[in-house]
């Protein structure tokens, strides 16, 4: 069985979502770690109420680099085979992608490359699109770059505000998230150039 780290900065409902398939027999993996950069994440309260090993490493003060050495021994102390990056709000350093190539994978709230960075969702509602979504794909060291496991796209509604377009691309990415992480964990793609084909 593949073992997961999860790393999150927030609310973890990605995160819990894929909890809710793994106990549900629909995601063969375990998650060996959760690991909060922020303390106070909410995410981490509900992997110690699932009984999972959550794992408080504060990342004020520290530069990237070091920082990234502190996760990168609690992932390999925890024998993780792939990273899951579930509203993890920090760029990872070359050192990291280095210690895990294509092992790691984000969600970002958009059809990348279209809105990059924080606030996804606002961005899209307000620049007007018709259509967005999530991705989730391979991580890099730039900012929501690396290759493209899956995407799901979301229609913007007329009367759509930013919350309720932000809700329904969040039903999405519970979904594909978990599909992503299975099609990885089972090999069942190769990566040519940028584009990941799926077997
Ligand atoms: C999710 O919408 C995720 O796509 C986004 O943060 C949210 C975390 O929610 N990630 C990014 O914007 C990464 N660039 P969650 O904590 O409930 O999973």
């Amino acid at each position: 069985m593949k073992r997961l780290g999860v790393m999150l900065s927030g609310r973890g409902s990605n995160f819990e979502a894929i909890a809710d398939r793994i106990a549900e027999g629909k995601l063969a993996a375990e998650i060996a770690v959760v690991i909060s950069n922020r303390p106070d994440a909410p995410g981490l309260e509900a992997a110690r109420r699932r009984g999972l090993k959550a794992v408080s490493l504060p990342s004020r003060g520290l530069d990237r680099e070091e920082y990234d050495r502190q996760t990168i021994a609690e992932l390999k102390a925890n024998n993780v085979d792939f990273v899951i990056l579930a509203g993890y709000m920090r760029l990872l350093s070359a050192t990291f992608i280095r210690e895990f190539p294509l092992r790691v994978l984000n969600i970002h709230p958009s059809l990348l490359p279209a809105f990059t960075g924080l606030d996804a969702q606002h961005q899209a509602f307000d620049y007007g699109v018709r259509f967005s979504g999530c991705t989730v794909h391979f991580v890099d060291e730039h900012l929501d770059n690396g290759p493209i496991i899956l995407q799901a796209a979301v229609p913007v509604e007329c009367d759509d505000t930013a919350e309720t377009l932000s809700a329904r691309i969040l039903q999405q990415e519970h979904r594909i998230y978990s599909e992503a992480i299975g099609i990885v964990v089972n090999g069942k793609f190769r990566v040519e150039g940028r584009r990941v084909v799926l077997s």
